[in-house]
């Protein structure tokens, strides 16, 4: 199309950076970063319990993730899935060994909606059915499928002129509504065990139970959506073992990679072995650099006992830092909700102007702790002290 053709808006210029204009953004000029501080330009030492999103799980730099990317990079920065690769083999395997949820086939993908867009379209075909139910308070990604059952989308951003499905939402702790929702024409039910964006809301193992024994009653198939609360985040390698549920496939993202994109589609036995060439499929999905960086972070997980550290610092949080605005705490490990007296928006500019960054949340009244699972005792002590200086 010729620019004249193109109707300009009056009154509007693109932005100075060139960036289109549709995040919202802190006062924070962050030039790098080391550990779990993020430095900026004026010279700020900045305690990051946010983690991008929850994506720092090893916090910055770490030498070992460094080393795993020099190394990889040399060797093989890319090929595709048509050349098979050890070390997307190992890759694979290692993550499902971590999940130990007996979803022992793993598609790998780019990030954490395309492993729900892909889940809820296997779910789709494979059951030959036409509805997905989704829990309110959920959020699943913006893609098509993905921002279909995100609670809220519709109204808010979601701009496609229909679903590519019906949709079902039921409320959060409620089995009853889960009996009747859940029927013999759902597909699947998708869950946040733990939801993240709608304020660290921990399901809890009864309503999880519930959707679980429902789904396998109508022949429905359970995906766990653990792309924020998933690889350690919870202080279980994954919150559906914590609650002792079986999802038929479950989804990563975020801290899968530690800071570089790369997502994960862990699938069952009886969903593996219904997939033909062709079915699935992506470019950058399963390249080797993030691969070898997906290994690297379980091993170091593992290795370094985080999941332990990340149990032992949420209960520190938990415990100690119920003082200023803050009145109460929800969620699980370093997925964490600490509910504010006042709106936790001023909450988190005040922990800023002290060199703390945490999140904010759905919930007007919740910040969201997404610390790097390398957190020290020290950083939960520097959280309590600044947040009993705030006014309550
Ligand atoms: C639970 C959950 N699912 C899916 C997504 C979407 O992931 P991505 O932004 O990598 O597409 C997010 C992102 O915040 C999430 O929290």
């Amino acid at each position: 199309m010729s620019s004249a053709a193109v109707p300009s808006a009056p009154g509007w210029h693109a932005p100075a950076d060139h960036l289109a204009p549709v995040y919202a953004q802190w006062p924070l000029d962050v030039v790098d970063a080391s550990g779990v501080h993020l430095h900026t330009r004026d010279g700020r030492s900045v305690l990051d319990l946010y983690g991008g999103h929850a994506v720092a799980a090893l916090g910055y730099g770490h030498p070992r993730l460094l080393a795993t990317l020099e190394r990889q990079a040399r060797s093989l920065l890319f090929q595709s899935n048509a050349v098979p690769l050890e070390v997307r083999a190992r890759a694979a395997t290692r993550l499902a060994h971590f999940a130990g949820l007996g979803l022992d086939t793993v598609f790998f993908v780019n990030t954490g909606a395309e492993a729900n867009e892909n889940a809820l379209k296997l779910a789709l075909r494979l059951t030959g059915r036409r509805r997905i139910v989704a829990v309110e308070g959920s959020f699943h990604g913006r893609t098509a499928a993905a921002g279909a059952v995100t609670w809220g989308a519709r109204s808010k951003w979601y701009g496609f002129p229909q679903a590519p499905f019906d949709v079902v939402f039921v409320p959060r702790g409620d089995p009853a509504a889960v009996r009747s929702a859940v029927d013999a024409q759902t597909a699947a039910v998708i869950v946040e065990p733990v939801q993240g964006v709608a304020g660290a809301v921990d399901l809890g193992e009864a309503f999880l139970v519930a959707l679980r024994a429902r789904s396998s009653e109508v022949g429905a198939m359970l995906i766990a959506d653990e792309v924020q609360c998933g690889m350690g985040r919870t202080g279980s390698p994954f919150a559906a073992a914590m609650y002792g549920i079986a999802p038929d496939m479950v989804t990563t993202a975020k801290a899968l990679g530690a800071g570089f994109p790369c997502g994960a589609l862990l699938m069952a036995d009886h969903v593996a072995s219904q997939l033909h060439t062709d079915d699935l499929g992506t470019t950058f999905g399963g390249g080797p650099l993030a691969c070898a960086l997906i290994e690297t972070v379980v091993d170091v997980i593992e290795s370094d006992g985080l999941l332990g550290n990340v149990r032992r610092l949420s209960a520190r949080i938990r415990e100690t830092c119920l003082v200023g605005p803050v009145t109460g705490s929800q969620g699980a490990g370093f997925l964490l909700g600490l509910r504010t007296r006042r709106p936790a928006r001023d909450v988190q500019r005040e922990l800023l102007e002290r060199d703390i960054l945490v999140g904010t949340s759905a919930d007007p009244q919740v910040l969201r702790i997404l610390a790097p699972y390398v957190l020290e005792a020290s950083h939960v002590d520097q959280l309590r002290d600044a947040l009993a200086e705030l006014p309550p």
